[in-house]
């Protein structure tokens, strides 16, 4: 789906990759493209500059601020895009987190955190988008950034691994259940991403990759409606790789790799 002049909901779009792909997609439609752009996160203010942003650039915008653990909150943020702009064509499902997490040393809290930030808002927003979209004759496309985490328990990131292993397989069922509806689905699987997030993990980062190149792979994984998309190439197959490693390969590369203990 060529995404200029669509209907777009970003949702953890007030920072890193989400923001990055919003702005990109205003610029590559320039001014009267028709691009309507709903943004979402729970920080207002930067959600009203970056809307003004995409107005400059030549897209109409709506900010959406609020919680999206909330469901009722998801619900009618997408109600609220179909009202105004009359349908949705395509959304980015990016809101996540890994934080370091050390299993020796976490609350149970700690890691259910991770789960309902990582896993609970997919479904918050999944739901009624589809629903919306199903309702169109020409159906949409729901994009879920997901992570090269999500394939291997990692080191340090095992609460954030397993949220985004149960996403990805969410979305592999999506994907062949929603296709009679006209919906596709794309999973976004990229390695690290120089943003905020995870700046605070005591991991290497090999490969990270600038949030501008991310955003580039992100649309064109969206445009070429690719059902899972892993980046950059030498991390999806060391990621491949160690998948198929006994587990004490695995374990003993995974730390070289990621530098940890
Ligand atoms: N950075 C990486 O290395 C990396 C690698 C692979 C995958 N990813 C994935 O890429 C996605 C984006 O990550 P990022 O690096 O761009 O992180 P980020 O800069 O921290 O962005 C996360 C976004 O989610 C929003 N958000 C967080 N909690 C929310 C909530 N409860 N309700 C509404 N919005 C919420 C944040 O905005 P507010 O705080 O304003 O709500 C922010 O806009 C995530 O799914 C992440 O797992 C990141």
């Amino acid at each position: 789906m060529r995404l200029r002049g669509r209907v777009i909901l970003i949702t953890g779009a007030s920072s890193g990759l989400g923001r990055a792909v919003a702005t990109r997609l205003a610029a590559r439609g320039g001014p009267k493209s028709g691009t309507r752009i709903a943004v979402l996160a729970r920080r207002a203010g930067l959600l009203e500059t970056l809307k003004e942003e995409l107005e400059r650039a030549g897209a109409e915008a709506l900010a959406l601020p609020g919680d999206a653990l909330d469901p009722a909150f998801a619900r009618d943020s997408v109600a609220e895009v179909v009202a105004r702009w009359g349908r949705l064509d395509a959304c980015l499902l990016n809101i996540g987190s890994g934080p370091t997490q050390d299993l020796r040393a976490v609350e149970v809290e700690d890691v259910l955190r991770v789960m309902r930030l990582n896993y609970d808002t997919l479904v918050h927003f999944l739901i009624p988008a589809a629903a919306a979209m199903k309702r169109q004759q020409e159906g949409g496309l729901i994009a879920h950034t997901n992570s090269l985490a999500g394939f291997v328990g990692l080191p340090l990131q095992g609460p954030y691994s397993a949220a985004k292993a149960a996403a990805r397989v969410l979305m592999e069922t999506a994907h062949l259940e929603l296709r009679a509806h006209g919906i596709r689905t794309v999973t976004l699987c990229p390695g690290f991403i120089k943003t905020g997030t995870g700046r605070d993990a005591e991991l290497r980062r090999p490969f990270e990759l600038s949030e501008a190149r991310a955003a580039r792979e992100v649309i064109r994984a969206m445009e070429r409606e690719r059902a899972q998309t892993r980046f950059p190439g030498p991390l999806a197959a060391l990621t491949r790789l160690a998948r198929a490693l006994p587990t004490s390969l695995r374990e003993a590369a995974l730390r070289r790799v990621l530098g940890v203990e």
